[in-house]
């Protein structure tokens, strides 16, 4: 487990590019934490570590965008995922285990959704103030 602390946009990409480097193909990022917690800021951070280029935008509508990097990285928002059934629907699970990193928001919408991946962690984010996040990675 590992705690990192922030009190800005640009320090949580900072922290993003951290965790990023304990990543490697085939990992989940489980990501836990209220609308506006920075879970898109860590991402950008987690892309840009792989040489992704793109802007990285939530996937809300799309439900996954996927950005080219060193690594493909798969970056989903599951707010409107109800259950497993919709997760297989929509395809979810034919990204899991390749060789993408796979980048989850709102994996608490689906609960017990580890227990269907081999290899993931979690991010824990706390929104402690208007510009202050507590940042835990759990592995
Ligand atoms: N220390 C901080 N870290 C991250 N974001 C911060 C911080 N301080 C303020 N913010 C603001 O909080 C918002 C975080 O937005 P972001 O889209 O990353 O959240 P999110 O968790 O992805 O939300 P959603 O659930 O709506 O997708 C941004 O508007 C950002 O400017
Ligand atoms: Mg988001």
């Amino acid at each position: 487990m590992m705690t990192f602390y922030s009190s800005s946009p640009e320090e949580t990409i900072e922290i993003g590019r951290q965790i990023a480097s304990f990543l490697r193909p085939g990992k989940c990022v489980l990501f836990r934490g209220e609308m506006g917690a920075g879970k898109t800021q860590l991402t950008k951070g987690i892309a840009g570590y792989y040489g992704v280029t793109d802007d990285v935008v939530s996937p809300t509508f799309a439900i996954v965008n996927e950005y080219e990097g060193r690594t493909p990285i798969y970056h989903f928002d599951l707010f409107r995922i109800k259950d497993i059934p919709e997760l297989y629907a929509m395809g979810f699970f034919d990204y899991i285990g390749g060789s993408g990193i796979c980048v989850i928001e709102w994996s608490e919408n689906i609960p017990g959704l580890e227990s269907y991946l081999e290899d993931y962690c979690f991010v824990d984010i706390e929104k402690t103030g208007d510009d202050t996040r507590t940042i835990t990675l759990i592995y």
